[in-house]
């Protein structure tokens, strides 16, 4: 059956919309929460809503400007009912922009842990450490970028490249860059072009998960899709997010990635605007929101969903009134806590100490998430090692701090996370040099170390000395307003930095036993160093925060067994990754497209679809230790499995509700209130409108609201989408319909820990669906000798793909199609293999 096609075009920003969907779905209008949502944090909000104001309504959806406060954004407050404004900070991996508070390995190393201990343990370290300063909301984790390209600036922020590993992170806080972020290069214009199917079985996957744990804000991103500004994206921010995923908290903008203030409102589904003004015009704020409503351009029901969603997430996960305790604008103890105002002068940094033992979980996820890529025996060093030395200025101690942003050139010292407003203020470094010289003098190990990229001749005359050589190298990524040897956030290229790869070369032409070790955002071109007798061993560390030292050694010396496995694939060539460059070709510049046309073959899913061999799979890592699997068992879990989910348990979302109305059409109560001159603080920003504004006579009937088709306006109970229905999708699509069990078996001489992976294939041809992908994965610590049964279980949607034109996920059957499942310690050394019957 072909699909009718459903042509809008909305002329109303900078760009065109052209959305060509299959019919039904309904693009409009954009999803409200309903009535039926049973949490009590629901309840709670609405009680709180149904006193609200216009404007006291507004205030809360809007950031009250750039630098106006302590945070990097806050929203506006309600003071009649003693309702505080919300502080927002950054980031991913720690808060940034204050001091004493822990900088955490990047996300990119804890999907290296293929841990799920490991990620919950740091959710929580994370949670404590921003709510001991006041904040209120985490702008993270990163789920997107994902990793399409193993150049993106920050992929490091992420949790690697695949959707199913980035899926399981379970903390609340705000799901990150919403979505298609894959790029820093001209990402504020970049348009990606993108089919609905790799949509849902790649970009849009993780993104499920977090909404399915409830997450409470989800950011839209900088870039464009199909057309239209992530922030204003009906298809994105509406239909899939909230529709489809059933989204009940709510959408902020990244700072200054609205474009129009209806668009957004009405189309995108933006909840909240950061930081308000200040980076981009003002939209919402300044009495902009009252004029669109009152004209009915916005839904007054949109508004109340604006708010209640907000609230909603307030009450379920911070519920508290909360007080800032440190200033992002400034290091000093003393300053304004109204920064851009220049006032409110006194104490804006108590330095409260908000580390705990966190420096305990970090070294140990920065050990956990290390993976050793080669070892030809060398490896753990405990009790071989005579004298050691250290090269490189990787290894070595410095003022992490140095640069802002942590975007420095030249680096005279170690790596231990990216650069950009995903970083944080080390509180302390331990270098790999320092860490390493106190263990050679425990264990009376003579040491060498020499800093120097450039000097090969030292370099080579120092590893001469020692029995082991062990050079550190990095690469560097990060976010694209700052910017390293022009490398603007994404890399130019996939080689190791500062000469690393001569000095690498130069080391173990003397040195048969020289051991690397590598910081770097993702994959470098490492086939010369990997195939080379004299380097005994390669370890690749990642970004692993203010322990690296204390990790590595844990992992040289053997007191800790690797269990990282790398979450993306190593390629002997640049262009063994498929059409995904970003950095080169970008075709036109001033209107930058990227067609996402390798569809859902990206990384190992690419390499397995057309026989490329890697270097390094996805999935691999070594121990010091070997594991057996065998005995697997497949069980069915339910009688038979429908080829679609069985249909949301509620057929309609009921109306939109509303609060409060109808809204009072004389304007002279959307001044500002009496005395405002007196305490207004410029260049806050405030949801009132200016005599002048009233003045100037602007009409109150529709005028804009013909651009978008009139089914937005239509407050009347919508169907609920087949893929949809709550938190998550349609619930049937978690239904577990496998068991996998397998025994795994210690056979090595060292207890350790093997993360056992579990691979389906869809079926199909291989370009259309991978050979296999990634369906689940644990941690399985096995002392020498010991056995353990292994349970993984498969959802229907860990064996569905997506249908267009149904719009629904669909286990598809049939001759030529055979669902197996394979399991093995990587995506290419797969032990046992069985059938799924899907009948
Ligand atoms: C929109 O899409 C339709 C159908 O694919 C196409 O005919 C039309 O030219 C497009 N319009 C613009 C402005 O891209
Ligand atoms: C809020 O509630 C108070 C009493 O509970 C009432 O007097 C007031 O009118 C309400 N305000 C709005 C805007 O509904
Ligand atoms: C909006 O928030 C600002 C900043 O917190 C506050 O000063 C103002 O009184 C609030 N306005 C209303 C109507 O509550
Ligand atoms: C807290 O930060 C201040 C200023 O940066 C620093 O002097 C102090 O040593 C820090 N305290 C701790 C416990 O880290
Ligand atoms: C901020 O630190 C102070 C101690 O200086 C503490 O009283 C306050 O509770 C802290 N804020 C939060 C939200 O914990
Ligand atoms: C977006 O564009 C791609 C490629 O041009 C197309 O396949 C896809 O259906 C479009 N998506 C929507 C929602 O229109
Ligand atoms: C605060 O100190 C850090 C280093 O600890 C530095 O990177 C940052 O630029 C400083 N911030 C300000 C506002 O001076
Ligand atoms: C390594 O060498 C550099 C340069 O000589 C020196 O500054 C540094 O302290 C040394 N590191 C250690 C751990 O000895
Ligand atoms: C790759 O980029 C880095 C950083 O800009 C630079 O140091 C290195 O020389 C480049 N490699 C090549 C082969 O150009
Ligand atoms: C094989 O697996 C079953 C459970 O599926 C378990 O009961 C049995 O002990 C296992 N056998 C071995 C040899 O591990
Ligand atoms: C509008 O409200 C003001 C006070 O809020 C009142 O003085 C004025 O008479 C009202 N205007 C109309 C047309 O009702
Ligand atoms: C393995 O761990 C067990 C229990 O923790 C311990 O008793 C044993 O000595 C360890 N074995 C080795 C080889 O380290």
């Amino acid at each position: 059956m072909k699909p009718l096609l459903l042509n809008l075009f909305i002329p109303l920003s900078s760009c065109l919309v052209n959305l060509s969907l299959p019919l039904p779905p309904l693009l409009f209008p954009s999803p409200w929460l309903s009535f039926l949502d049973p949490d009590p944090s629901y309840h709670l909000a609405i009680s709180l809503l149904t006193n609200l104001s216009l404007p006291e309504k507004i205030n809360l959806t809007t950031g009250t400007g750039w630098q106006t406060t302590r945070c990097i954004g806050s929203t506006g407050s309600i003071p009649r009912l003693q309702f505080p404004s919300l502080c927002l900070m950054d980031g991913p991996l720690g808060i940034r922009y204050v001091d004493n508070a822990s900088a955490f390995p990047a996300g990119l190393n804890v999907a290296a842990t293929f841990s799920r201990r490991l990620l919950r343990l740091r959710g929580i370290a994370l949670g404590s450490e921003f709510k001991g300063k006041g904040i209120d909301i985490m702008l993270g984790p990163a789920s997107g970028p994902l990793g399409r390209s193993p150049k993106g600036g920050r992929n490091w922020e992420g949790f690697g490249s695949d959707p199913y590993l980035a899926g399981e992170r379970g903390v609340i806080a705000i799901a990150k860059h919403f979505v298609l972020n894959e790029q820093e290069h001209l990402r504020g214009s970049v348009d990606v072009r993108i089919g609905d199917r790799e949509m849902h079985e790649v970009y849009l996957w993780p993104f499920q998960d977090a909404v399915k744990a409830g997450v409470g804000g989800v950011m839209c991103s900088y870039n464009k899709i199909n057309g239209s500004f992530s922030c204003e994206n009906e298809w994105t921010g509406g239909y899939l997010l909230k529709g489809e995923l059933g989204f009940k908290g709510f959408v902020m903008s990244d700072w200054g990635a609205q474009h129009t203030g209806l668009g957004s409102a009405v189309a995108g589904g933006l909840d909240m605007t950061m930081p308000g003004g200040g980076l981009g015009e003002v939209l919402w704020g300044g009495g902009e929101m009252i004029k669109m409503v009152l004209r009915e351009e916005v839904p007054g029901w949109r508004v109340d969903d604006m708010v209640l969603r907000v609230l909603r997430s307030w009450f379920k996960v911070v519920g508290e009134k909360r007080r800032v305790n440190f200033s992002a604008w400034t290091n000093e103890t003393f300053g304004a806590e109204l920064f851009a105002a220049n006032r409110s002068w006194g104490v804006v940094n108590e330095h409260v100490d908000v580390q705990g033992d966190h420096g305990e979980l970090i070294r140990e996820i920065g050990a956990k998430s290390t993976v050793l890529l080669k070892n030809n025996g060398m490896l753990p060093l405990s009790e071989k090692a005579g004298s050691i030395a250290v090269i490189g200025n990787d290894a070595q101690d410095w003022n992490p701090n140095s640069c802002p942003e942590r975007a420095c050139m030249p680096r005279p010292g170690t790596i231990a996370m990216g650069y950009g407003s995903g970083t944080a203020e080390f509180p302390y470094l331990i270098s790999p040099a320092t860490a390493l010289l106190l263990r050679c003098q425990q264990d009376n190990i003579s040491f060498f170390n020499t800093t120097s990229n450039w000097d090969l001749l030292t370099a080579r005359k120092i590893a001469s000395l020692a029995e082991i050589a062990i050079v550190f190298a990095a690469a560097q990524a990060g976010e694209n307003f700052v910017s390293i040897d022009n490398n603007f956030g994404d890399r130019n290229n996939l080689t190791l930095w500062d000469n690393a790869d001569a000095l690498i070369t130069s080391v173990a032409s003397v040195n048969p036993n020289t051991i690397v070790v590598l910081h770097t955002p993702g994959p470098v071109l490492l086939s010369a160093h990997a195939t080379n007798p004299n380097i005994s061993a390669i370890l690749w560390a990642g970004f692993p925060g203010q322990e690296t030292g204390n990790s590595i050694t844990d992992i040289l010396f053997g007191d800790v067994n690797p269990q990282g496995r790398t979450p993306f694939t190593w390629a002997f060539n640049e262009s063994d990754y498929g059409p995904v460059d970003i950095v080169t070709s970008v075709p036109d510049p001033k209107n930058p497209t990227q067609y996402f046309q390798e569809g859902i073959l990206i990384d190992y899913r690419y390499f397995d679809s057309y026989n490329i061999t890697p270097l390094y799979e996805f999935g691999f890592g070594l121990s010091y230790t070997s594991f057996n699997y065998s005995n697997l068992t497949i069980t069915k879990l339910v009688p038979s499995i429908n080829s679609f989910p069985a249909p949301p348990p509620q057929k309609e979302t009921g109306p939109a509700p509303t609060f409060g109305h109808p809204y009072s059409k004389n304007l002279t109560d959307y001044l500002p209130p009496p005395g405002f001159e007196q305490w207004e603080i410029k260049p806050f920003i405030y949801p009132y409108l200016t005599n002048s504004s009233i003045n100037s006579s602007w009409p109150l009937s529709p005028t804009n609201n013909s651009l978008f088709p009139a089914a937005a306006y239509n407050s009347s109970s919508q169907p609920v989408l087949p893929a949809g229905g709550a938190e998550g999708g349609n619930p049937d699509l978690w239904t577990p319909v496998f068991n996998i069990s397998f025994s795994l078996t210690n056979t090595g001489n060292r207890n350790g820990t093997e993360i056992p992976q579990l691979y389906v294939q869809l079926g199909g041809p291989p370009t259309e669906n991978a050979p296999q992908v990634l369906r689940g994965f644990d941690e399985i610590e096995l002392n020498v000798g010991e056995t353990k049964q292994v349970l993984l279980q498969l959802t229907r949607r860990d064996i569905s793909n997506w249908n267009t034109e149904e719009q629904n996920w669909e286990v598809i059957k049939g001759e030529g199609i055979e669902k197996k499942v394979f399991v093995g310690a990587s995506s290419r050394d797969l032990r046992l293999e069985g059938v799924l019957d899907v009948c």
